[in-house]
This record gives C-alpha cells, sequence and structure tokens, in this order.
C-alpha cells in the first residue's frame, strides 16, 4: 500500500493522479476540513475517466498530530509520500506551524520506523538550503546557516527534514526533494496559484528578486522516479529555470492576456511596504499580504541548480517555465469561462 500525505494539496494532488494510473492500493490522508473535490477538479485535468480514478483512492481521515488516526492510515504501508506542510510567512502562524510541519513529521517518521516502511519520500524546499549570499547557485550541499535570521517556514521545512534524516539513521530509505516555486494548477487562492489570480485581477508592481520555479508534474514524476530506484538517503533540488519575479509575471501576464505590471518596486520601497502591512495586519486584525521574509524573498537573488537530480536520474528533464506557465493558465481561464 502506498500512503500520501497532503493529497488535498498542490503537490500530493497531482502526485496521486500519476499513482492511481499504476498502482490499485493508494490510500491518503485528509483533514476534516480538507476539500476533496479540489483533487477531482485536478483529476478532470488529466482525464475523462477522473472519477473512476479518484475513486481508487482510499481515504483516511487524519491530521498530522493525530498519532492514533495516523496509526490506522499506515495499515499494510510500504512506502510514505510525505507532502503534507502548511506553508504560511506569518510570524503568528509559526508555533503552529512547528506542530504541523517539524512535530507532525516526527510522526510519519516514527511510524514509518515501526511499521518498517520500505521507503519514504519527503517533499521538503529550497528555502532549507537557502544561505544568505546573494547571486550564487546554490547545490544540495548548501549548508544551513542557523545563525542568521531564517523565516519560520524555512526553519520548520529544515526542522523537518532533520526529522527524516533520522529516518535513514533508522534504516529507513529515504529521498527528499527540494522544489523552488511549484507551478501548476488547481489551487488559486494560495501558493503560486494567487500570483495567477492577482495578474488576472490586474497587478500594477513588479519586484526584481530571483528564484527557482519548477512545473507540479516534474516534481511528482521526479518524486516517483525516486521512489522506485535504488537511490536512497539523498536529497534533490527541483528548479527547472531561476527566474526573476519580473519574468515569471510578465510571462503569466502574456499567458493571461492581461497588462504586464509597470511599477518596480525595489529593496528600500519594498521595507516601507511590509511595515505599513504589518501595522495594518495589527489594527485591522487582519493577515498581512506581504510580510519580512516574503518581502525580503521578493527582492534577494537565490539561483539554485538541479544538476543533482539531472545527472541522477537518467533521462529526466525538466519541462519549461514558459510552458508551465501557458498549460496552468490554459486551465486558470476555463474556470473563468
Ligand atoms: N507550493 C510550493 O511552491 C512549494 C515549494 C517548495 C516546497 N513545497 C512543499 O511541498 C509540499 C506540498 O506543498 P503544496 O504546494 O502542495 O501545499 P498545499 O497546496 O498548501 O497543500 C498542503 C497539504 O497539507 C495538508 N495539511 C496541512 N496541515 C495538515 C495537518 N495538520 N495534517 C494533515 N494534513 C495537513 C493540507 O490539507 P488541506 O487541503 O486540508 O489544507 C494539504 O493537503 C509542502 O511540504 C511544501 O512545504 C511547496
Amino acid at each position: 500500500m502506498i500512503l500520501v500525505t497532503g493529497g488535498t494539496g498542490l503537490v500530493g494532488s497531482h502526485l496521486l493522479y500519476h499513482l492511481v494510473l499504476d498502482n490499485d492500493r493508494v490510500r491518503a490522508i485528509h483533514m476534516r476540513s480538507s476539500d476533496l473535490n479540489a483533487v477531482k477538479r485536478v483529476f478532470s485535468y488529466y482525464s475523462e475517466q477522473s472519477e473512476a480514478l479518484f475513486n481508487k483512492i482510499r481515504w483516511v481521515e487524519a491530521d498530522l498530530n493525530d498519532v492514533p488516526a495516523l496509526e490506522l492510515a499506515f495499515k499494510d504501508t510500504t512506502q510514505v509520500y510525505h507532502c503534507a506542510a502548511m506553508i504560511s510567512f506569518v510570524p503568528s502562524g509559526y508555533q503552529k506551524m512547528r506542530r504541523v510541519n517539524i512535530e507532525g513529521t516526527t510522526n510519519i517518521v516514527n511510524l514509518c520506523i515501526s511499521n518498517h516502511i520500505e521507503k519514504l519520500c519527503f517533499v521538503s524546499s529550497v528555502a532549507a538550503i537557502e544561505n544568505d549570499s546573494e547571486g550564487i547557485l546554490m547545490d544540495e550541499s548548501d549548508n544551513w546557516n542557523n545563525s542568521s535570521d531564517k523565516s519560520g517556514y524555512a526553519i520548520t521545512k529544515y526542522g523537518a527534514e532533520m526529522e527524516v534524516w533520522r529516518a535513514s539513521q533508522e534504516g529507513i530509505d529515504i529521498v527528499i526533494v527540494n522544489p523552488g516555486v511549484i507551478l501548476g494548477p488547481g489551487f488559486w487562492h494560495k501558493g503560486s496559484g494567487k500570483m495567477f489570480s492577482r495578474v488576472n485581477k490586474g497587478l500594477k508592481f513588479y519586484t526584481e528578486g530571483i528564484t527557482g520555479f519548477v512545473g507540479v508534474e516534474d516534481v511528482v514524476r521526479a518524486m516517483i522516479l525516486l521512489m522506485q530506484s535504488e537511490i536512497s538517503n539523498q536529497r534533490f533540488i527541483l528548479v527547472s529555470e531561476n527566474l526573476s519575479f519580473k519574468k515569471i509575471f510578465s510571462l503569466i501576464s502574456d499567458s493571461l492576456h492581461k497588462e504586464k505590471a509597470k511599477i518596480r518596486i525595489n529593496k528600500f520601497m519594498i521595507q516601507l511596504v511590509w511595515r505599513i502591512e504589518y501595522l495594518r495586519g495589527k489594527i485591522t486584525l487582519s493577515e498581512p499580504f506581504l510580510t519580512k521574509y516574503s518581502a525580503r524573498s521578493s527582492v534577494s537573488n537565490h539561483p539554485y541548480t538541479s544538476k543533482k537530480i539531472l545527472n541522477g536520474l537518467e533521462g529526466f528533464e525538466f519541462e519549461d517555465i514558459k510552458s508551465c506557465v501557458y498549460k496552468t493558465a490554459s486551465h486558470f481561464e476555463k474556470k473563468l469561462t
């Protein structure tokens, strides 16, 4: 039995689709509040038989912090894809994010060990690799710099990775993927999907920070290939291209036939904006749309190399980002009609 966590999210839903194509024994956990229709929608992007394929999944309600429920989900499990996580850059979310991302991964790792799981794939992030040097191509060997000012999200992804390395010390075969910003259709209110929603509404401002981007189909393909391979106890950066936010928003604007953002926000201005947003959030008791860390990453230059996966998985290639953006935009436009 293959067990997937985070199956109702961007990565997990696309992963589930590719897993059920070739496997009859796939189980996924969801929370009580999870939207299973979002998964059906993603399946419908791929196939006319989406309902039948969706019905192959055996769903179990389990929160990452609910060990008894997770124990039931682990019954007869041989492989685990751990995609679930909380992604937030709002300081008030930090303690909860630690519980979900670090303690939740501790629970998954403990159950992998006690159930003698054959292999575990963990979705980490380039955030767990990031050092602070600007403009230097980072790879998997780049060391985590604990002394610098990291976002809560980065700290929890790194903490979760440490738990997964513990599993490898306990004899479980593990692989870790570290994707950059993941582009793909299905979730327009969060992550990269929000970028499409913003551009569609009319985006006036852009920044010139650089980071790595990758398509969701490449992420899940790499995960499945790594799980099927003899490779273990390694981590792999998944980045197709390093692009500026200006470039990515320009591609999204073109793909949605919208006007491009014209006003450049520089490092000084963004420092001002996140502080104003912080105060606005405090006064109105609402979530700021920009925080210290999201502001910083929007103007920083952090490129990554994916040479390791390109050399390690024979024949593996990344789809170019323009094609990922246009494919995602076509689903966004269908949603509007
Ligand atoms: N998106 C990116 O650009 C990106 C980039 C690099 C790495 N990653 C990593 O990739 C993984 C998947 O990200 P994503 O984009 O698919 O995120 P997502 O769309 O927000 O999905 C997160 C998933 O985790 C589940 N989840 C959250 N808290 C949980 C809990 N306490 N117990 C059980 N399930 C819980 C969510 O359930 P609900 O559906 O009920 O909320 C959802 O299924 C994450 O580990 C993330 O850190 C993402």
